[in-house]
């Protein structure tokens, strides 16, 4: 059990190093060393203040104690982010251009992707058929971005499938690296937001058209507070922030897939779906697999919590993963137990793989229910509308490999109907 009042302080000058070799554990590692929720350490040769717990995420998720602005490091913009985009926000222009992200998602909307992402499936499983090994991750992205751009109404040829989904994967893939990964996610970045910038261009000239529900319409045609047209580049950027989380599914599917095959006696109840089962089983599933390790912000004003004064422009660490592994809120939490979400108390707080507190005021992810809905397609077919057999290889994932993903990337064989 964490002891929530005691505050402590890391010794040493800088400790970079160290979350590059701890990874996901960085924070939870502090945590249990100093048996404490708040840990003041410096990494990047800043003072951080890691938080880890519900109460932490409380007050993370508290607009009057914290911003974004300029807290995101130019490495993660020039790859991950872009420039501009609503992750960097704050206030009425935060509210604003959130509101425009959670309009996409209405009832309607979230219908016509789940009629894609079976479509998708069906045209994937008649192309693995024939195929002497299918790499589910890869294929996985694929299939991911064919559902971006059909749904987000982003025209797609056959013949630019394979770069826009690696560019897509590229820029997800670089968040945590360095050197050769994080290079390849700036190029990535680079021909993704030329590509975008030119559908919003000809959108905007008439020159291709777009349904007025789709992403691409929405955004091309988003207004800010003082009624212009967001510029072409960030225009851009906030497509992007649609099509490339879409493709980061994948990787969430890849380990729905690595789940399913360890606990070969949860297949079938995932798959007829018994008392929403599958819907818990993807909640461990996001719970269980690290992605995001944890989220920056600044304090905005000085204030004190559980005896620690946070300073003005401080920046603070809330740690996503540690808080979906606390054993504090968590039973067993380094087993995967799928049925722990049968008494889950649905707090926006304790369980934050894609963020928390609210979604229109907050930064909580905007694509947490397209995320749910979409995995819970992709585990149906894995679980049951298909059978494979899955040959020797090397399912282990390294916390240290910042975002995550199964070493062989989940191989499959003989894929057929079932
Ligand atoms: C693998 C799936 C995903 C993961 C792990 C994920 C994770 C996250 C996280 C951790 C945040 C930051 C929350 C914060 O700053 O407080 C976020 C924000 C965001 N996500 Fe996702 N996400 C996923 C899928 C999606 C999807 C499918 C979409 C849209 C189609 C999406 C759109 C966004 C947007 C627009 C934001 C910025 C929200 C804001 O700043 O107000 N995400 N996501």
């Amino acid at each position: 059990m964490v002891s929530t009042n005691t505050v402590s302080k890391e010794e040493g000058l800088d400790h970079t190093l160290s979350l590059l070799k701890e990874g996901y554990d960085f924070i939870p590692n502090r945590v249990r060393k100093f048996d404490s929720e708040i840990v003041e350490t410096r990494i990047f040769g800043k003072k951080a203040i890691c938080i880890s717990g519900k109460e932490a995420t409380e007050i993370f998720y508290d607009n009057n104690r914290f911003k974004r602005k300029g807290v995101a490091p130019g490495r993660i913009q020039k790859s991950l982010f872009g420039e501009g985009g609503v992750q960097g926000l704050d206030g009425e222009e935060h509210r604003h251009r959130k509101a425009m992200f959670m309009s996409l998602m209405s009832s309607e909307r979230l219908k016509v992707l789940d009629e894609i992402t079976e479509k998708q499936w069906q045209i994937a499983i008649d192309k693995w058929k024939s195929m002497d090994a299918v790499v589910l991750f890869e294929e996985a992205e694929e299939i991911m971005c064919r559902i971006a751009c059909s749904w987000a109404g982003v025209p797609l040829w056959a013949k630019d499938l394979e770069l826009r989904t690696m560019d897509l994967s590229a820029m997800i893939d670089a968040f945590g690296a360095i050197g050769p990964r994080h290079w390849e996610g700036r190029r990535a970045r680079t021909r993704t937001e030329r590509w975008i910038s030119y559908m919003i261009r000809q959108v905007r000239t008439g020159k291709i058209g777009a349904d007025e529900d789709t992403a691409l319409y929405q955004i091309a045609w988003h207004e800010d507070l003082n009624g212009n047209l967001l510029d072409i580049k960030t225009a851009a950027v906030e497509l992007i922030n649609i099509l490339r989380p879409i493709v980061a599914i994948g990787r969430f599917i890849t380990f729905g897939a690595v789940a399913l095959h360890e606990n070969p006696e949860k297949r079938n109840k995932v798959f007829t779906d018994e008392v929403g089962y599958r819907q818990m089983f993807v909640q461990e599933v996001r719970r269980y697999y690290p992605f995001g390790p944890f989220l920056g912000a600044l304090v905005r004003e000085e204030f004190t919590w559980k005896g620690y004064e946070f300073k003005k422009g401080t920046l603070v660490l809330l740690d996503i993963y540690g808080t979906n592994h606390s054993p504090t809120l968590w039973e067993y939490p380094d087993v995967f137990w799928p049925e722990r979400f049968s008494e889950w108390d649905g707090s926006p707080f304790n369980f934050i793989p894609q963020g928390g507190g609210e979604y229109d005021i907050g930064h909580r992810c905007a694509g947490e229910g397209i995320t749910v809905q979409i995995m819970n397609t992709s585990l149906k077919y894995l679980s049951g509308k298909i059978d494979y057999d899955v040959p020797l290889q090397d399912l282990n994932y390294s916390k240290l490999r910042i975002p995550s993903i199964p070493k062989s990337r989940f191989i499959m064989k003989n894929v057929r109907h079932a």
